[in-house]
C-alpha cells in the first residue's frame, strides 16, 4: 500500500518523530527513484526508437526522426564543453565547421567576429529547426547552416576547426574511413579536428554505435593526424558522465587536398 506522506504523523500514531522522518525520507527516495527510473526508461525507449527508424531507412531516416521529434540526442543547449572553451578563448579561429549539427546550439555558440561557423546537417527539417533557433541572435552574419551530405559536400574553402559529436557515433561504422578521409579534406594543413568521443561503452547496435579511442586512431592516425589531447570530459552531462572522452586532432602539415 503506498501511503501519502503527509498522511504519516497520524497513522504513525505513537512512533518516535525519528523513526517517522527516517520513513518520510525513504519514501521520497523512493518516489525520486521511481520518476529517475521513469524517465530513464522514457528516454531509453526514445533512442531505441530512433535507432529503429535509422536502420530501416539509411538514406531518409534521419528526416523521419526531425519530422516526429525522434530526437533524443539534443541537448537543447550548447555542450557545455564548447561553452567552457569559448569562455577560455581555447578553440581556433577563423572558419569552423558542424558537421551533423543538429539544432545548431554549437554552431551559434562558437560563431563569433574572429570565428565564422558553418552548421551542416543532411536533414532538412534539422537545418530549418536550426535557422529559426538562430534567427534572432545578434551573431546573424557570422554562422549559416547548410543542408548537404557531409561525404560529398566539397566546399570552396577549407577549415580551421571542425567539432564532432555524436556524428561519428551516428554513422555506420563502416563509414568511418570516409569520415576520416572527408575530415582530412575538409581540414586546413595544421587546423583541428576536436571529437567528443561518445558513447564509450559495450553496447550493441546502433545508433548511436558505440565508440572507443581506438576507434578514432584507427582512422585517423594512418591519415597523418597527430593527438594532441585525449582526455575524460569533465563538462560532460550527468548521464554521460564516464562514457564521453574530448579528443583533440591536428591535421598534418603535409597532407594538402582541395
Ligand atoms: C545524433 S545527431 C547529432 C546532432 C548534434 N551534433 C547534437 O549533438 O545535437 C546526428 C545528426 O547528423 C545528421 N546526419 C546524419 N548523416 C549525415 C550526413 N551524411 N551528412 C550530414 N549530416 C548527417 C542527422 O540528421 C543528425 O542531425
Amino acid at each position: 500500500m503506498i501511503v501519502g506522506i503527509r498522511k504519516l504523523p497520524s497513522i504513525l500514531g505513537a512512533a518516535s518523530l525519528q523513526s517517522h522522518r527516517r520513513l518520510r525520507t525513504k519514501l521520497r527516495m523512493g518516489q525520486h527513484n521511481a520518476e529517475h527510473n521513469a524517465s530513464k526508461s522514457n528516454h531509453q525507449s526514445r533512442v531505441d526508437k530512433f535507432s529503429e527508424v535509422i536502420r530501416d531507412d539509411h538514406t531518409g531516416g534521419w528526416e523521419t526522426c526531425w519530422e516526429q521529434g525522434l530526437t533524443p540526442w539534443d541537448l537543447g543547449q550548447p555542450t557545455p564543453v564548447i561553452s567552457h572553451l569559448c569562455a577560455m578563448g581555447d578553440l581556433p579561429n577563423g572558419r569552423a565547421l558542424v558537421p551533423g549539427c543538429g539544432s545548431g546550439y554549437d554552431v551559434l555558440q562558437m560563431a563569433s567576429s574572429e570565428r565564422y561557423v558553418i552548421g551542416l546537417d543532411i536533414s532538412h527539417n534539422a537545418i530549418q529547426k536550426a535557422r529559426e533557433l538562430s534567427s534572432s541572435s545578434p551573431k546573424i552574419g557570422y554562422f549559416s547552416f547548410l543542408k548537404e551530405d557531409f561525404f560529398s559536400w566539397r566546399p570552396k574553402e577549407l577549415f580551421d576547426l571542425i567539432f564532432d559529436y555524436t556524428f561519428f557515433s551516428a554513422i555506420e561504422p563502416a563509414m568511418r574511413v570516409a569520415w576520416g578521409q572527408q575530415m582530412q579534406m575538409l581540414l586546413k594543413p595544421n587546423g583541428e579536428l576536436i571529437t567528443l568521443m561518445f558513447p564509450i561503452d559495450d553496447h550493441i547496435g546502433g545508433p548511436p554505435y558505440k565508440v572507443s579511442v581506438s576507434d578514432y586512431e584507427d582512422v585517423l592516425l594512418p591519415l597523418g593526424f597527430k593527438a594532441v589531447l585525449i582526455k575524460d570530459n569533465e563538462h560532460a552531462i550527468p548521464p554521460r558522465k564516464g562514457r564521453e572522452m574530448i579528443g583533440r586532432w591536428k591535421r598534418s602539415l603535409a597532407h594538402a587536398s582541395l
